[in-house]
């Protein structure tokens, strides 16, 4: 059997749809925070199953049965979230899975001021003691998110945002389909293999593409650009740092 966390998610989602594709119904499970989410699942033959990477005491129960648990990464950052993967990783052993796939991202390193990219490392360093088989995919950066400095950053025929270098925006559909062909290749024997778009676009270039306009490109400050992110209501702090840094392609 095959477990997916993350699965009311938007590419836990994907995934489960395109193992749908390959794999019997039967032999997919979903760990999920709120089963009720999952219900469209269940009716399909789907095993949905309560699992909280922050409450362990679930996990063992949700992966039990798992040859294969894909673990689509938490949200959150820090500490706090490398000790929830600490949870799934712990409880993948008990539960006895023979392969773990890990969404993690491209960049994973000790000494990024994307933290994002440092709690990856540490998750694939637990990864690493832990003895367990594992492939930790490392991701491009979510074009869904190169949409989000697009929201913010076009206006007026012009593209507003910092200084910024060539990034392979992927798109979460390619994601899926390539865990998917992971999934269904037990010999593949990559443990860290890189997906990505196959070109790098600039902000400006991607734009282009994205609007079929012809933009006026203004490099702004990273002042401005905070400035810009802290008209958007609700946004976490941490999250503006990320997307500062993310901006800077660091
Ligand atoms: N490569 C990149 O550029 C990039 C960008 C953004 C994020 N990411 C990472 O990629 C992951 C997947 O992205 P996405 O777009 O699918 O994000 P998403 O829609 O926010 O999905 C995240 C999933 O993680 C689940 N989750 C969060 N905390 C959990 C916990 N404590 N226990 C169990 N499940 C938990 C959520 O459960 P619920 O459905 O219950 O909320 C949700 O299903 C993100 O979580 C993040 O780690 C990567």
């Amino acid at each position: 059997m095959i477990v997916i966390t993350g699965a009311t998610g938007t590419l836990g989602q994907l995934v489960v749809e395109e193992a749908l594709k390959v794999f019997p119904a039967s032999e997919i499970g979903v760990s999920v925070r709120d089963t009720s989410k999952a219900a469209h699942l269940a009716a399909q033959g789907v095993s949905v199953r309560e699992g909280d990477f922050k409450k362990p005491e679930t996990l063992t129960t949700a992966f039990n049965g798992a040859d294969q648990l894909v673990v689509i990464s938490g949200n959150g950052q820090g500490d706090e979230l490398v000790q929830a993967h600490n949870n799934v990783i712990n409880a993948a052993k008990e539960a006895g899975v023979s392969r773990l796939l890990y969404t993690s991202q491209i960049g994973s390193s000790p000494a990024s001021y994307f933290q994002p990219m440092v709690d990856h490392f540490k998750t694939e360093e637990l990864l690493d003691q832990s003895g367990l088989n594992f492939v930790s995919l490392r991701h491009g950066f979510y074009s869904a998110s190169g949409q989000f400095f697009f929201s913010i950053g076009i206006k007026d025929g012009a593209l507003r945002l910092p200084k910024n270098g060539p990034i392979n925006w992927t798109t979460h559909e390619d994601l899926a389909q390539g865990l998917v062909a992971i999934l269904q290749d037990e010999s593949f024997d990559q443990q860290l293999p890189v997906l990505t778009s196959a070109r790098a676009l600039t902000m400006e270039e991607i734009a282009q593409e994205y609007t079929q306009e012809t933009l006026t490109r203004v490099v702004i400050s990273d002042e401005e650009f905070y400035e810009q992110l802290n008209a958007i209501p609700n946004l976490p702090e941490e999250q503006k740092k990320c997307l500062l840094i993310s901006s800077m392609q660091v």
